[in-house]
């Protein structure tokens, strides 16, 4: 297997993630993507992770779905007709998740889309997914042909509406010339008044030991050794032309505000991660 295919596991792990804490995250499909010959494989992945790398995934990613599930339906509540983009989607279940029957467009690896492609098509003919306006593009989000298309792609499927674009659980496998040429398409495909969100670790998680049996974990399991995990801190966010930042979060933070634990207030024993939300001036 390649490293693309590799990295697409982080997909089902995450869905795991939000599957454990359906009460948070609202995602009532996260059980049903994986397919029952692939259940305990991913049972035993997630155990496996928790083991060696830290115990609360499964709060910190389930928040983190309802931030940005919390923001698109903010959104949406203001104007009804938004187009909702999710760049490297993975098997995140959003379209499923809002009332209105908004155009959706999915993005991630050819092997990604094709996977779920499979998947809403079984879980729509068992009667567990409606119908929705949902396109699945395959695109590799640092191919610059691939970029092309897909800005011919988002640009006709959006036209002057107002956008929602997520990119989630990606920014930091991206070179930073890949990430930067997507803001570039992106604020020239975007409205003014749409929103852009994503997350992002701060390079100070270079430091912490839960990264650093992140990145272990990666290599033996993975086969994915990105020792340059593209890593950027506000300034670079502040930095973005075109946007507005509206909010910068974190799991920690929201933790408080969707759940009434607090399995996440040990700093040496959380993931660090960080939650932007941009507005297109
Ligand atoms: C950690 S998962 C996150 C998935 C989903 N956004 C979520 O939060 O559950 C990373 C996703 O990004 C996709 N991905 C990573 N690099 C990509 C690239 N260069 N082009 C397209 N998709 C990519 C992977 O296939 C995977 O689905």
């Amino acid at each position: 297997m390649d490293t693309e295919n590799h990295i697409s596991d982080t997909a089902f792990l995450v869905n795991e993630s939000r599957a454990r804490q359906e009460q948070i995250s609202l995602d009532r499909f996260a059980r049903h993507w994986v397919p029952e010959k692939d259940r305990e494989r991913i049972t035993v992945l997630w155990d496996d992770f928790a083991e060696h790398v830290y115990p609360h995934d499964d709060i910190e990613l389930a928040v983190r779905n309802r931030y940005f599930l919390t923001r698109l339906q903010a959104l949406l509540k203001m104007h009804r007709d938004a187009v909702f983009i999710n760049l490297g989607a993975g098997l995140t279940s959003y379209p499923y998740l809002i009332e209105q029957d908004i155009q959706c467009i999915e993005v991630d690896y050819p092997h990604l889309i094709e996977f779920k492609k499979r998947r809403v098509a079984i879980l729509k003919e068992q009667k567990i997914l409606p119908e929705k306006k949902l396109r699945m593009e395959p695109a590799d989000l640092s191919n610059p042909v691939d970029l092309d298309r897909l800005k011919a792609v988002l640009s006709e499927c959006a036209g002057e509406r107002i956008s929602y674009v997520l990119l989630e659980g990606v920014s930091y496998y991206l070179s930073m010339s890949a990430l930067t040429a997507l803001f570039d398409m992106l604020r020239e495909i975007q409205v003014s008044g749409s929103v852009f969100a994503f997350d992002f670790w701060k390079p100070d998680i270079k430091q912490h030991p839960v990264f650093d049996r992140l990145q272990r974990f990666f290599v033996e399991r993975f086969d994915f050794d990105a020792c340059d995990y593209n890593l950027f801190d506000e300034s670079f966010i502040n930095s973005c032309a075109g946007y507005r930042v509206d909010a910068i979060s974190w799991a920690v933070e929201q933790e408080k505000i969707f759940s009434n634990t607090e399995r996440l207030a040990d700093y040496n024993n959380i993931l660090p991660e960080h939650y932007a939300v941009l507005s297109r001036t």
